[in-house]
């Protein structure tokens, strides 16, 4: 039991890298540029940015590089790569979601919050790499509680606005 956690933990840890960052180096001039759709809500909404991106792309390859030392696996960089890629886009199709849902920015949809970068990050790296469906399914169930938990932390220090 304790194994597949640790296991589910170490394979996502560059999605949660990527994902987590731009809470902290986040900021700046939005991906969308304010731009609205023809619902008059934002493509992604402010929150979305060219910072928190690219910090979250370095971030999460950095985490996985380590990794792939430490686990003498020059192809892991690679998987790692794409999980952090696919936490970034899996962020930004939720955020596109709720706008489309008429969602605010920084207003809570739930589930949707926790789980999309945790998705497509597990669906950009399936063509080179799949969990079991025991850490699949033991990130289904953890992820929102550690996202929960890290946010609240977040808004405790003051580096997040909400505490979700
Ligand atoms: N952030 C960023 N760039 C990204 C993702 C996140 O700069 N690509 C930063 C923003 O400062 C954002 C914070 O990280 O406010 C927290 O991210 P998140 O909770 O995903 O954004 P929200 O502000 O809650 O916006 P949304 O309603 O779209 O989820
Ligand atoms: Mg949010």
């Amino acid at each position: 039991m304790l194994e597949v956690i640790g296991s589910a933990l170490w394979f996502i840890l560059p999605a949660y890298a990527a994902n987590a960052t731009p809470v902290l180096a986040g900021g700046g001039r939005p991906l969308d540029r304010g731009r609205k759709l023809s619902d008059g809500e934002p493509i992604f909404g402010s929150g979305k940015t060219v910072r928190g991106l690219l910090a979250g792309i370095v971030t999460g390859s950095a985490v996985a590089i380590v990794q792939g030392i430490l686990t003498n696996s020059c192809r892991w960089p690679l998987v790692g790569l794409l999980l952090a890629l696919g936490a970034l886009v899996g962020d930004l199709i939720g955020s596109f979601i709720k706008r489309r849902l008429h969602i605010p920015r920084g207003r809570p949809a739930p589930l949707l919050d926790q789980l999309d970068f945790l998705l497509v990050a597990l669906l950009f790296a399936s063509p080179l790499a799949v969990p079991s469906w025991q850490e699949i399914a033991t990130l289904l169930i953890i992820t929102p509680l550690i996202h929960l938990g890290t946010n609240a932390g977040a808004y405790a220090l003051g580096l997040k606005k909400h505490p979700w």
